[in-house]
C-alpha cells in the first residue's frame, strides 16, 4: 500500500495518433511511452490519454459535444466511445505488455458532466486501485450529461479534475511540442518555449494564446491551459512536456530537469 501524493500524466493524442488521419495511432510511441513509464516507477501514478485522430473525427461528425439533438446521434455517441475503448486497448496493451500495473478507468461509466463539466464522480474503484498499487488509465470521452444528454470531456479537464480531487503532487502533460509557446509552434518556425509561467501569466494567457488544430473539439492548446488553472491555484505543479521527443516524459515523471514548461502557483 502506497501513500505518496499521486501523479498525474496526460499523454495528449496528437502524441500517440495521426491527427491528420482516422484512427491512426502511432504504435511505436506508445510503445516508448509505455517503456518511460515502466522505467520511471512512479508510485500513485494516474494516467489520461486524449483521443486525436480516433475520438475527435468521429465527436465531431455527429457533434457529440454539442449535445443530443436527435435520435440519429446516438449511434454516434456509442462510435465515439468505443473508438476511444479502442485507442485505449492500444494504450493497455502497451502499458501491461512493460509490465506496468495498468487498469483501465471508463469515465463515461463512473463520471457524468453538466453542460460539460464534471458534475459526479465515483471515485471509489479509482481510490482504491491506487491504494492497491496499481496505475489507473482514463481517456478523453463521450460521457453523460445531465443538461445536453451527452457530451464530449476532455483528458484535460479530467487531468485537472483528478488531480485536484486526489490531491496530485505535480500533474505532467505530454503534448506534441516542446512546451507553452508565445505563437503556435506547427505554424510559425520562430515560436518561443516559456520555461517557466506562474498562475499570473496563466490567467492573462487565457483567451491569448493561438487556437491551433480546429479538428479538436476539446480547444487545443487554449483549452489545456485554461483547464489547469484551478489545479494550479490549488498548488499543483505542472510540467508541460515533448511527449513525442524521447525520455523527456520520463525525466518530467521523476522529477529531473527537462525542456518544457513548468507551470507553478507562484
Ligand atoms: C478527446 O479527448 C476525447 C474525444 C474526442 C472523445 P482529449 O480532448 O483529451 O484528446 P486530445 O488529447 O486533445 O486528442
Amino acid at each position: 500500500m502506497s501513500e505518496a501524493k499521486p501523479v498525474v500524466l496526460k499523454i495528449g493524442g496528437s502524441v500517440i495518433t495521426d491527427k491528420n488521419g482516422e484512427l491512426a495511432a502511432r504504435t511505436e510511441v506508445i510503445n516508448r511511452l509505455a517503456e518511460e513509464i515502466a522505467k520511471a516507477n512512479v508510485k500513485n501514478l494516474v494516467i489520461v490519454h486524449g483521443g486525436g485522430s480516433f475520438g475527435h473525427p468521429t465527436a465531431k461528425k455527429y457533434g457529440i459535444k454539442e449535445g443530443l439533438k436527435e435520435e440519429a446521434q446516438k449511434v454516434g455517441f456509442a462510435e465515439t466511445h468505443h473508438v476511444m475503448t479502442v485507442l485505449n486497448g492500444l494504450v493497455m496493451d502497451a502499458l501491461v505488455w512493460h509490465e506496468v500495473p495498468a487498469v483501465s478507468v471508463t469515465p463515461s461509466s463512473c463520471m457524468l458532466t453538466d453542460n460539460g463539466r464534471i458534475n459526479m464522480f465515483d471515485e471509489t474503484v479509482t481510490r482504491m486501485l491506487l491504494k492497491m498499487g496499481f496505475t489507473p488509465v482514463f481517456y478523453g470521452d463521450a460521457t453523460l450529461d445531465t443538461q445536453l444528454g451527452f457530451t464530449v470531456l476532455s483528458g484535460d479537464q479530467i487531468v485537472a479534475y483528478l488531480a485536484k480531487k486526489l490531491g496530485a503532487r505535480k500533474i505532467v502533460l505530454g503534448v506534441d511540442v516542446d512546451g507553452l509557446c508565445d505563437v503556435d509552434p506547427k505554424t510559425v518556425k520562430t515560436a518561443k518555449v516559456y520555461p517557466r509561467v506562474s498562475l499570473q501569466e496563466l490567467r492573462a494567457f487565457d483567451g491569448k494564446l493561438d487556437k491551433s488544430t480546429a479538428a479538436d473539439v476539446t480547444g487545443g492548446m487554449l483549452g489545456k491551459v485554461t483547464e489547469l488553472i484551478p489545479a494550479v491555484e490549488q498548488g499543483i505543479p505542472v510540467a508541460i512536456v515533448n511527449a513525442s521527443k524521447p525520455n523527456r516524459v520520463y525525466r518530467a515523471l521523476v522529477g529531473e530537469k527537462v525542456e518544457g514548461t513548468l507551470i507553478e502557483k507562484a
